[in-house]
């Protein structure tokens, strides 16, 4: 198992005098030592403008932005740098694809019913702009996919397909490389959401040979505000321009009574205006972080977790799991109901008030799927995620809390 807990300085917080048990890292997780100072450097040593000053400080600043670009494409084993641009989140990076891949009028677009709404909704939008339809594959209750319902829902006009590589709500892994593979044969795109595989799981983007992907930095030990988006460099140079203005441009002419913008290739092409430089830095270091402890290690170590919670978590009456329970086809995460108390954001307060247990609790912005296998958002479900800092007392902790729970609501 691995022992990285000191480089997490949270952890040694006390609340209440209890120690933390932080269970929501498919949220949000924790930082290292490592990122905090990497982003500390730039702030202290050369908090410049990259890009554009000649300056020493702005060299600096520009030297040490391409370099983490260098860092998150051989974490992703991206065929170029050029091939990663640094936006905010894995939620814009899914805005740009949807927004920008160039269309004919008669395309089609498929998602899934397991998307995260920042996956679906970027498709419901530009199928309203462009008059597309979208068909839906849909998810069975453990999170699976039957490869059929992908073959019939993907034909020759579909175009582009958005998959979640890996549930947030489940934590199901979806079979990505059959459906590229399905897609691909009939030439469509895809686009996939790794905010949920990068961190947990090796991702090398030309072995799935996605055309797309999305990952959210703060879930992977970066900073918050931090995501990039992988594309395939021929498909990012045809792509249409997203949000234009400074940095974006080699030249701006004026040309009788027209300014007329001749724009940068990529990644400058998406990257416009002022960057978060420390936020890219940030995820530099935390992809060389995850690498320097290895992403098979950093996968069984949550998977060994995940067993030992679901093991628990299936001897009490009161519990259904909500998304299967098959660990090898899993990332660290399991979501529940509890049937003896109202809603999950009851049971979320239960746990962080007794004893600092902090999970999820709610519809996780995947509310069609809850609807369809019959749950209310307003109910929800709870999920406590697992990641690399937690360890066999965090569970022993987590369930001795649910057990309590249940006591006291039973
Ligand atoms: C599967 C999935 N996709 C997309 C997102 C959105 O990520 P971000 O917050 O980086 O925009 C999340 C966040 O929870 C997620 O779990």
């Amino acid at each position: 198992m691995l022992n990285v807990r000191d480089d997490f300085p949270v952890l040694k917080r006390l609340i209440n005098d209890k120690p933390i048990v932080y269970l929501d890292s498919a949220c949000m997780s924790l930082k290292p030592r490592q990122v905090v100072e990497a982003m500390n450097e730039y702030y202290i040593q050369y908090p410049a403008c990259g890009g554009r000053s000649i300056h020493r400080l702005g060299e600096e600043a520009s030297h040490a932005y391409e370099a983490s670009r260098e860092k998150f494409a051989r974490f992703l084993n991206a065929a170029e740098p050029e091939e990663c641009i640094w936006t905010r989140n894995a939620t814009e990076s899914l805005n740009i694809v949807a927004a920008s891949v160039k269309l004919p009028k008669d395309a089609k677009l498929v998602t899934t019913t397991l998307e995260h709404h920042s996956g679906s909704l970027p498709f419901v939008e530009r199928a309203k702009r462009d008059n597309l339809e979208i068909e839906i594959v849909e998810a069975k209750p453990d999170g699976t996919f039957d490869l059929e319902d992908w073959k019939n829902a993907i034909d020759n006009r579909t175009k582009l397909v958005s998959v979640v590589h890996s549930s947030n709500v489940t934590g199901t892994v979806a079979p990505l490389k059959e459906i590229v593979e399905i897609a691909h044969d009939k030439g469509a795109l895809v686009m996939a959401d790794d905010a949920q595989y990068a961190p947990h799981h090796p991702l090398d983007v030309q072995d799935f040979d996605v055309d797309f992907s999305a990952i959210s930095v703060h879930k992977m030990c970066g900073p918050s505000g931090m995501g990039v988006l992988y594309g395939k460099l021929e498909l990012l140079k045809e792509m249409d321009m997203f949000l234009v203005g400074g940095d974006t441009v080699a030249d701006v002419r004026y040309e009788k009574g027209k300014i007329v913008p001749e724009y940068l290739p990529p990644p400058e092409k998406f990257e416009a205006g002022l960057q978060n430089y420390a936020g890219a830095i940030g995820a530099g270091a935390a992809a060389e972080y995850l690498q320097s402890l290895g992403m098979r290690e950093i996968e069984k170590h949550e998977r060994a977790l995940l067993a030992q919670a679901i093991k628990e978590l299936q001897g009490m009456d009161e519990v259904t799991i909500f998304g299967g329970d098959n660990i090898d086809i899993k990332t660290g995460l399991v979501a529940f109901l509890v049937s003896s108390v109202e809603t999950a954001h009851d049971v979320a307060t239960f746990l962080n008030e007794s004893r600092n247990v902090m999970v999820r609790s709610g519809a996780h912005c995947v509310h069609p799927f809850h609807y369809q296998h019959g749950i209310l958002p307003s109910k929800g479900t709870n999920r406590a995620s697992f990641y690399l800092y937690n360890n066999q007392e965090d569970v022993d902790v987590f369930i001795q809390a649910m057990r309590e729970l249940i006591e006291a609501s039973s």
